[in-house]
C-alpha cells in the first residue's frame, strides 16, 4: 500500500490534536495506508520547526505555500483560523492534494460553495474537522436510527454549549473578529450540533433564530477595549425536510459547561440521548421494553461498537478526545484508500454552513428562513 505523505498546517489547540492522530492511526488500524509525516507549517519558521521535531515531521517551514506546493505531499490538513481555510485549501485542491480541514469549512456561504465546487472538481478526497462524529456511540446512534429502532424521527433537541469565553476579563481574540471567525458561537461550537442533527435527523429545511452578545467588548492585549463582532450565543427552532422538529443552540459563555455537546432525539418508538462531557455513554429508550421496566438504559462503549476495539479489547474502558480525532483520521485514510466520499466532506459540510447563515439571517430579519445552499 502507497505511504501517504501528510502535510500540516497549524501546530495551535487542534494541530497538536491532527499531528498525535495522525500519528497514532497507522498503529491503530494496520490495514489503512501508511502515514509519513512529511512536513509542518505554522506562521513563523522557529513555531514550526519546534513543532516538527515535537511530533516528528521530517521538514517544516513557515510558509503554507511551500508545504502546499510540495510534490512530496499527499494530504494536506488544515489545523489554521477559519478565515485560511479557503484559501490554503484552494491551493492544496489545486495542487491535486486530499485535504483535511478544520471545521467551520470557511467564514461565510460565498467561500463554503467554492472550497465544496473546488473539492467535486479536484476528484481527491476532503473530510472536514466533525470529530464527534466518529464516535464509536454516535456510529452506534446512526447504525440505530438507520435500522429503525426508535421508529421515525419526530424530534431532535440538541446544544453545543461551553464556558470559554464567560470571563470578561478574557482578551479579544480573532474568534470575536468576523474577518477571521466569522459568526461566533454558531459557527465554532453551533456546527457540531448541526452535524449531529444533520447525522440523526436529516437535512434542516428551515429555521427560526435569535442570537446575543452577552460581553458587548473585550481587553485588547497592550490596552484598551475593543467591540466583539459576533454573538457568545445562538439557539434556533428548526423544521427538518423530513417533516421532524428542532430546538438547537450554542453559546461560549455557558457557566458550567465546558463541553456540553447534546442531544435527545426523540423517534415514535424510542429515544437516544447523548452528552460529549461523558462521551462513552448513550443512553437509550426503547418503548418495545416490557410494561414495567421501560427506562433510559445507559450503553457503555466497547469492543462491540464501532472502531473502539482499534483502542481497546474490553468494555467500558473509555476513549477520549484525541482518539475521536483519530477515528476521523482512520475513517479518511480508509476513503482515500477505497475512493469512495468521506464523512462529512465538503459537500456534507457545505450543508452544515448553510444552516448556520440561515440562522444569521433568521437572527436579522426576526422571521423563519429556508436554508439554502
Ligand atoms: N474539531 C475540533 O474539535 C476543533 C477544536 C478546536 C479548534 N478547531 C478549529 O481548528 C482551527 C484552529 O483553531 P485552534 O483552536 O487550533 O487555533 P490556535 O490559535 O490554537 O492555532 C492556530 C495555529 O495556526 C497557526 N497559523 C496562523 N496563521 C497561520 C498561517 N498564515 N500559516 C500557518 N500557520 C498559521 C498559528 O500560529 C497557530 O499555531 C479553527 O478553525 C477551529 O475552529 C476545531
Amino acid at each position: 500500500m502507497k505511504t501517504l505523505n501528510l502535510g500540516l498546517i497549524g501546530a495551535g489547540y487542534i494541530g497538536h490534536s491532527m499531528a498525535l492522530a495522525y500519528r497514532a492511526v497507522g498503529a491503530l488500524f494496520p490495514d489503512l495506508p501508511p502515514i509519513r509525516l512529511a512536513m509542518l507549517a505554522d506562521a513563523n519558521d522557529a513555531v514550526a520547526t519546534k513543532a516538527a521535531q515535537r511530533y516528528g515531521f521530517a521538514a517544516s517551514t513557515g510558509d503554507w505555500r511551500t508545504l502546499v506546493g510540495d510534490d512530496g505531499v499527499d494530504i494536506v490538513a488544515i489545523a489554521t483560523p477559519n478565515h485560511l481555510h479557503h484559501d490554503m485549501a484552494l491551493a492544496a485542491l489545486a495542487a491535486g492534494k486530499h485535504v483535511h480541514c478544520e471545521k467551520p469549512l470557511a467564514l461565510d456561504m460565498r467561500e463554503a460553495r467554492a472550497m465544496a465546487d473546488a473539492a467535486a472538481r479536484a476528484g481527491t478526497r476532503t473530510i472536514v474537522g466533525y470529530n464527534y462524529l466518529h464516535n464509536p456511540m454516535i456510529r452506534l446512534a446512526r447504525r440505530m436510527v438507520a435500522r429503525g429502532e426508535i421508529g421515525r424521527v419526530v424530534h431532535f433537541r440538541g446544544f453545543h454549549e461551553e464556558d470559554y469565553m464567560t470571563d470578561p476579563a478574557l482578551p479579544f481574540s480573532w474568534r470575536c473578529e468576523r474577518k477571521y471567525a466569522g459568526a461566533g458561537a454558531l459557527a465554532d461550537l453551533g456546527s457540531h450540533i448541526v452535524s449531529f442533527a444533520d447525522a440523526l435527523a436529516g437535512p434542516i429545511a428551515e429555521l427560526a433564530a435569535d442570537v446575543a452578545t452577552v460581553v458587548a467588548e473585550r481587553p485588547v492585549p497592550g490596552g484598551g477595549m475593543r467591540k466583539v463582532e459576533n454573538e457568545d450565543q445562538g439557539q434556533f427552532l428548526a423544521r427538518f425536510a423530513s417533516g421532524a422538529t428542532g430546538a438547537i443552540s450554542a453559546s461560549r459563555v455557558a457557566t458550567g459547561r465546558k463541553m456540553g455537546l447534546a442531544f435527545e432525539l426523540v423517534g415514535t418508538e424510542g429515544a437516544i440521548a447523548f452528552d460529549q462531557e461523558r462521551l462513552n455513554e448513550l443512553r437509550v429508550y426503547r418503548a418495545k421494553d416490557p410494561s414495567g421496566a421501560r427506562g433510559f438504559a445507559t450503553i457503555l462503549a466497547g469492543p462491540e461498537h464501532p472502531d473502539y476495539a482499534a483502542f481497546c479489547p474490553a468494555p467500558g474502558h473509555q476513549i477520549g478526545f484525541t482518539d475521536l480525532k483519530t477515528l476521523e483520521v482512520a475513517h479518511f485514510l480508509g476513503a482515500i484508500r477505497d475512493g469512495r466520499p468521506a464523512e462529512p466532506d465538503f459537500a456534507t459540510a457545505l450543508r452544515y454552513e448553510a444552516v448556520i447563515d440561515a440562522a444569521l439571517r433568521s437572527a436579522e430579519s426576526r422571521a423563519w428562513e429556508r436554508v439554502e445552499r
